[in-house]
């Protein structure tokens, strides 16, 4: 089966829960800017609420966090005269989907998710249903709006093979090409960013650490300040991209400075090749402050207006509705509901 009739689409999301992240900033949200920039795609964001539920949340945090988000979406670029903006639950296709690829997906399948392991930890029995389910519900996401295309960082591998597999076994089971499958955007010098603490783990919003990572909403001294604790060796920057293998810490502060500067790797080393890290850190600040302060600026004055954000989810929403509510019911019939 092709993807040949679909129109090009871009989807993807963001959990609301915790902070934005300069791993979702680098990893994503650049890149949804960019993708919408490009022209050639339609592009839709989302802030995936309902998969932010799977873990508990104190439902005040909840919604000032989703609002946040969507701050954070407008400041780094998302333009809602281009793009559509909304927030999942008041999609509701996306749980109805979510359902039917619910009796789609394989047990066997979830039960080789590696973020399922890593968040329900050792005490599995006692994770929810609904974080078992979760890729499940993100294939909806990405399904109920036909999107052929899905930029995210490298974590999110796993769950879009998954998507694909279930587009693949819905069309063969109801003898289809209904469903595409999917295309991951996975591109660019940042699709997994490290923490600042240690090198082999990734930089993430639940690390206990706040050192750990860098959050949007930091202000430019707590920058550089975690910029310059950032663990790093010894040595001397290499003039070449070879010179950082084994070396994740150096790598990493490396990728961020090419991923912020819109460099390439081999760029930043014929800068800096033979720098010490007292020499690179401050530039690296400097360079996270210029391209970050913007955007947190911005962020933190679309928060004054809270009906302002969302005015634009509702209207989002509704622009959303219109193209998922006939896949939903095209879905239905296809699976054979009366009344759909
Ligand atoms: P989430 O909220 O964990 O992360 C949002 C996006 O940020 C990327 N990301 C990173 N990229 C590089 N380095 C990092 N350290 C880093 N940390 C996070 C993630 O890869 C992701 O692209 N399951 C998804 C949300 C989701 C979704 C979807 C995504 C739900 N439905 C449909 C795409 C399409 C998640 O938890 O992302």
């Amino acid at each position: 089966m092709t993807n040949t009739t679909f129109t090009p689409r871009v989807f993807s999301g963001m959990q609301p829960s915790g902070g934005l992240t300069l791993g979702n900033y680098l990893g994503a949200l650049k890149r949804y800017v960019e993708m919408q920039d490009q022209g050639g795609f339609e592009t839709i964001y989302c802030m995936v609420d309902l998969h932010a539920i799977t873990t508990w949340q104190d439902p005040a945090d909840l919604r000032a966090k989703t609002r946040e988000l969507a701050a954070g979406y407008i400041a780094a670029g998302i333009d809602c005269e281009k793009s559509i903006l909304i927030n999942q639950s008041a999609v509701p296709e996306h749980a109805q989907l979510g359902w039917v690829f619910n009796c789609v997906a394989r047990m066997g399948w979830m039960q080789r998710m590696t973020q399922f392991k890593d968040k329900a930890g050792k005490n599995a029995q006692n994770a929810s249903l609904g974080l078992f389910a979760y890729p499940a519900l993100m294939a909806a996401d990405i399904l109920i709006y036909h999107a052929t295309h899905v930029p995210v960082g490298e974590d999110q591998k796993q769950h879009l093979e998954l998507t694909r597999d279930i587009a693949a076994k819905f069309n063969h089971d109801y003898g289809v090409d209904f469903f595409p499958i999917t295309e991951p955007v996975i591109e660019g010098v940042a699709t997994r960013v490290m923490s600042l603490r240690d090198g082999s783990k990734k930089m993430s919003k639940s690390d206990p650490s706040d050192a750990s990572r860098i959050n949007m909403t930091d202000d430019a001294d707590t920058i550089a300040k975690k910029i310059r604790k950032a663990k790093t060796d010894p040595d001397a920057l290499p003039s070449e991209a070879k010179g950082l293998e084994n070396r994740p810490e150096a790598r990493n502060l490396v990728n961020i400075y090419a991923a912020l500067g819109d460099m390439t790797v081999e760029q930043v080393l014929a800068e800096y090749g033979g720098a010490q890290f007292g020499t690179f850190k401050p530039a690296l600040a400097d360079l996270a402050v210029s391209k970050l302060a913007p955007i947190s600026g911005e962020m933190a004055r679309l928060m004054d207006d809270i009906p302002e954000i969302d005015r634009i989810l509702a209207r989002g929403a509704e622009q959303a509705r219109k193209i998922t509510a006939p896949i939903l019911k095209k879905t239905y019939e296809i699976v054979g509901m009366v009344g759909a």
